[in-house]
């Protein structure tokens, strides 16, 4: 029998459970696709006695996280999450000990992805992350292996599965925000800090990943302008929907003369374009390449099964000794590109205010946007209902501009601070173009 590809386990909540049950169930087709078989042989998790369904007893069992670098095996697999403390020091002293070393930690990666990939190729051994970025969805083999002949230009999609459920719900039932994202929570989609799925943070971390694989640009997750999903009201919901569009959080990188541009933000999507029938806890990417032309990566982006899938496929690939940089280009070759100043960025925007019922509060935004030089293409006013804030007599006022420059609207908004007609912040949504 050919030597096993020896694996040692950190982390065995959901996904760690899976990757045991995956291989324990395909364990003989996975070896003879790799040309050997994949052993677990040591595992380390918070609390040795909890029931996780699978029998751990037939691993060894290492307290210190970190101490598994040590332990007598070829592969890492990293499944505690987090982006520093255990997670990176296991990470560290694994590539520093000369093993590979795989995870599904988007967070460590984005703040510490260079650094490790810089380690992993010292030591000539993988650093792999499939499962990082949209969980069970191949879309880094996509890009780096895949799409690798193509100039990519865009890349973007839904990131985040506990924001696509929780808007696609609140479309489809018309319920409001908290109502879904109690459902979220209840049903475990949502990340340990829930902030991190609704403010946008977990899909900048993967953005940030998915730009430098496509752009050959360094991760630059501090250059990510994050917002969530949190002022989405049920309402901009409906109005999206009479205009057209669905509303979707979308990370979107760009890279070109003007910088690399990396957004997350709540965007109005064209009803015909496939992310706005992307619907529940799925993720979908979009890579544009010169030659390929538009490619859609879409499939489950968390869960147990489909994370547990990408981690185990990393493996096979580290078994056939299939594995180049971590980022698709060695890390000298990477580019570290200065950000793209958005407000040079053109576009349509959906802008949707809340305001006192009053005379000359129309005339008042209308006025905001006219001297900021910014067209309004149309423009709803609609009574809010008691849920959105509407018991105190308030109105809904929406606004789709024709495209022009970003900061024109950030103009017109920045006029508006501080006015008295005006109930909380305005929502500025951005059109898929
Ligand atoms: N919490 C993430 C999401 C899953 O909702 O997409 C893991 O990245």
């Amino acid at each position: 029998m050919t030597k096993p590809l020896r694996i040692a386990l950190a982390g065995l909540g959901t996904v760690g459970g899976g990757v045991i049950r995956l291989l324990d169930t395909n364990g003989a087709l996975i070896a003879r696709r790799a040309g050997r078989p994949i052993e677990i042989v040591a595992v380390s998790a918070r609390d040795r006695s909890k029931d996780r369904g699978v029998d751990i007893t037939r691993f060894a069992w290492v307290d210190d996280t970190t101490a598994l670098a040590n332990v007598d095996a070829d592969v890492v697999v990293e499944l505690v999450g987090g982006s520093d403390g255990p997670a990176l020091a296991l990470a560290r002293a694994t590539l520093a000990a000369g093993k590979s070393f795989v995870t599904a930690n988007k967070a460590m990666l984005a703040h510490h992805g260079l650094e490790l990939a810089r380690a992993a190729e010292a030591a000539n051994v993988a650093l792999k992350f499939e499962a990082a970025v949209a969980g069970g969805v191949p879309v880094i083999k996509g890009l780096r292996e895949g799409a690798a002949a193509n100039e990519i230009e865009r890349v973007y999609g839904i990131l985040n599965g506990t924001c696509n459920f929780i808007l696609s719900k609140m479309e489809a039932e018309g319920r409001d925000f908290a109502d879904v994202l109690a459902e979220a929570q209840a049903l475990g989609f949502a990340e340990a800090d829930p902030s991190f799925d609704i403010d946008g943070v977990d899909a900048a971390h993967k953005l940030s990943l998915l730009a430098s694989l496509a752009f050959g640009t360094q991760p630059a997750f501090a250059d990510v302008a994050a917002s969530g999903i949190r002022h989405v009201l049920t309402a901009d919901i409906a109005e999206a929907a009479s205009l057209g569009y669905r509303v979707r959080l979308l990370g979107l990188a760009e890279s070109g003369p003007a910088g690399l541009f990396q957004r997350v933000h709540p965007h109005l999507v064209p009803i015909d374009h496939p992310l706005a029938h992307v619907t529940g806890a799925t993720n979908a990417v979009v890579a544009e390449g010169n030659f390929v032309g538009r490619l859609l990566f879409q499939g489950p982006g968390a869960g147990d099964g489909p994370t547990a899938s990408a981690v185990v496929a990393d493996l096979i690939d580290i078994a056939r000794g299939e594995f180049g940089p971590a980022f698709a280009m060695p890390a000298a070759a990477l580019i570290e590109q200065a950000p793209a100043d958005s407000g040079e960025r053109r576009g349509r925007a959906y802008v949707r205010f809340t305001v006192a019922d009053r005379v000359g509060v129309l005339a008042e935004i209308a006025a905001a946007m006219r001297d900021a030089g910014v067209s309004i293409e149309s423009l709803m006013q609609r009574g809010a209902s008691h849920d959105e804030g509407g018991a105190d007599g308030s109105v809904l006022v929406a606004i789709v501009t024709h495209e022009g420059p970003e900061r024109s609207v950030a103009q017109a908004l920045e006029r508006l601070r501080g006015s008295q007609s005006l109930v909380g912040q305005p929502l500025w949504m951005h059109i898929l173009a």
